[in-house]
Order: structure tokens, then C-alpha cells, then sequence
């Protein structure tokens, strides 16, 4: 089915019609940049969205008309994010106790979120778990992320908007590690549990953009005028309350559960321009009208 998480009405239908045991959580407005031009969205779908799903979950599993819980075997992961933690400076990692300190809209509206879920095991007995990854990057991203905007930005020839220095640090994660730890979080976790994700590959941004430039020259060739891609480069404007480092100490998720990623960032970056390559379509497809507004309102006078 889709549907928009805000409509409390058809969450809690769909919950009456299915025999919905499993929740994994992970719709909600994603992006930074976009939660710093317009909030509300942020705010209503990741905390309002996030309430409405708890509270058919807690109506379906927890209110059985005998009064005895049903939640047993339920499971309800919420899907959030290491910017809840704030930001990092030279050293250091953020662990599942590290105190909250988001600093973006966005990252305010994650950690909301994050504190209504485990207020519902808390509070009602609601089996949830919690996830915190860092950065996602592979097939399928929307070119509003890092990364598929700075390939699909170089394949056209286009420049490279690299905010502020460049220097700040991300620890990326290819999906498909993501998600494999996300379903051995659901198997395996404790019930009440957070767990941080991470992908052991920290960079800083203008790392990640020179990788995509000479991944894109050696597969695709030179630009014309045998220009190398790096050439594209632009320092821009950088992003108001720009978070300087993250970083993920995935210690708990490994010793506890047995996972670690196992895609290295050259090998991940690879298959990731591969697949944007064999998947020109599938751009242009979400690059329409929409997306150059967007891009024009967020990059035109940057
Ligand atoms: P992003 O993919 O938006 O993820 P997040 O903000 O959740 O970390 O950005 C990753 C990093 O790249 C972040 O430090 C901001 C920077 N960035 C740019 O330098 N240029 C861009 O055009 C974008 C979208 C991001």
C-alpha cells in the first residue's frame, strides 16, 4: 500500500485489515537541506508520522479485547540516524549512551522521534528496537544526497557544489550493509534496545567527490577538451549549522550481534557509479521539473 504516514486514519486501517506483526519504520523526510528551507514537512511527518504508526501499533498489539498483551512476538524497529548525536570534533565516536544533541531541523525531528519510540516501551510495553546509521550511500539514492547528486551533476559536465571547505566528515554506509544489519537488528536485537550502524569508511567530502571524479574518468573518459571531472569542482556557500564530524562506534552492534559491514567505501563507490551508469533512465526519471526547482532554489545563487 502507499500512504502518507500523517494520515493517522489509514495507518490505523491498515493495521485493522492486516495481520501486521513487524514494523520496520523507515519513512520519514530524510534530507538536511531541505529540512533548513522548510521544517514543517520534518516535523510532521517524522514526529506526527512516527506517533501515528506508534499508536496503531499499540492499539493493535497491546489492546486485545481480553486485555491480555499480544505484543509478544511483535516488533517495531525504528529506522533513525547518528545525526541525533550532534557533532563531532578531530576524535571521538558516537555510542548508543552518547547524550542527544541534534542541531538541524531535521536531526531534531529524528531524535523526537527516537524519544516517542522508546517512551512507548517504556511507558506501554511496546517491543521497539532503534537504529542509528550513519550515511547511506548505493543504488536508488534521490540526487538531493552527496552522492548521486555529485555523479549525476559530473556525468552532465555541471559543477560540483562542495559546501564550506570540503572538510567535513562523514562515515558512509552501503546500503546493502545497512540493511542486512537492520534485519539482523529485528532477528537478534533486545527488545528496548538502540543499536548505532556504521560503515567504518570516514571521509571527508571533497575525498568523496575526487573518488567520483576519477571513477567517472577512468569508466566513461575524460570530459571535452580532456578535462579531468575534478576540474568541475565549485566551493559553495556552506550549509547553515553545518555539522563538522560524524562518526559511528558500531562496538555493540558487532560483539552482541555478530554484524559488521562488509563493503569497503572503493569497492561500495564502484558498484554505486556502476549502477547510477546502467541506470540513466531511472535519473532522468526523478531529475524532472520538480528536481530542477529544487536544485535552482537550493544551488542558483549559492
Ligand atoms: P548529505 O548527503 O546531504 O547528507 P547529511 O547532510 O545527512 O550528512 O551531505 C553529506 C555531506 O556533503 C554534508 O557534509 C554536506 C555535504 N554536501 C555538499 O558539500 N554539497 C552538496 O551539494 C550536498 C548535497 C552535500
Amino acid at each position: 500500500m502507499k500512504g502518507d504516514i500523517g494520515d493517522a486514519t489509514l495507518v490505523s486501517q491498515i493495521f485493522a485489515q492486516e495481520q501486521i506483526d513487524t514494523v520496520v519504520h523507515f519513512a520519514a523526510e530524510s534530507h538536511v537541506d531541505r529540512s533548513i528551507t522548510g521544517p514543517a514537512e520534518f516535523v510532521q511527518t517524522n514526529i506526527f508520522g512516527t506517533f501515528n504508526i506508534l499508536e496503531a501499533a499499540r492499539e493493535a498489539w497491546l489492546k486485545e479485547p481480553s486485555g491480555k498483551p499480544s505484543g509478544t512476538d511483535c516488533r517495531f524497529l525504528h529506522v533513525s540516524t547518528d545525526e541525533v548525536y550532534g557533532s563531532l570534533g578531530e576524535t571521538g565516536a558516537f555510542q548508543e549512551t552518547t547524550p542527544y544533541d541534534p542541531r538541524s531541523p531535521y536531526s531534531a525531528s529524528k531524535a523526537s522521534s527516537d524519544h516517542l519510540v522508546s517512551s512507548y516501551y517504556h511507558t506501554y510495553g511496546l517491543p521497539t528496537l532503534i537504529t542509528n546509521c550513519s550515511n547511506n550511500y548505493g543504488p536508488y539514492q534521490f540526487p538531493e544526497k552527496l552522492i548521486p547528486l555529485i555523479i549525476n551533476n559530473a556525468l552532465q559536465g555541471r559543477p560540483l557544489p562542495v559546501y564550506g571547505d570540503g572538510k567535513n566528515v562523514r562515515d558512509w554506509l552501503y546500503v546493502v550493509d545497512h540493511c542486512e544489519a537492520i534485519l539482523t537488528v529485528l532477528q537478534h536485537g533486545k527488545i528496548g534496545e538502540t543499536y548505532n550502524i556504521g560503515g567504518n569508511s570516514e571521509k571527508q567530502n571533497i575525498e568523496v567527490v575526487h573518488t567520483i571524479c576519477d571513477i567517472l574518468d577512468e569508466k566513461v573518459g575524460l570530459l571535452p577538451g580532456d578535462r579531468a571531472r575534478r576540474s568541475l569542482i565549485t566551493y559553495v556557500k556552506d550549509r547553515a549549522g553545518h555539522d563538522r564530524r560524524y562518526a559511528i562506534d558500531a562496538t555493540k552492534i558487532r560483539t552482541n550481534l555478530g554484524w559488521h559491514p562488509r563493503v569497503n567505501f572503493a569497492d561500495g563507490m564502484h558498484r554505486t557509479v556502476e549502477w547510477y551508469l546502467d541506470n540513466k533512465a531511472w535519473i532522468a526519471s526523478v531529475t524532472d521539473g520538480s528536481y530542477r526547482e529544487y536544485y535552482e532554489k537550493m544551488y542558483g545563487n549559492r
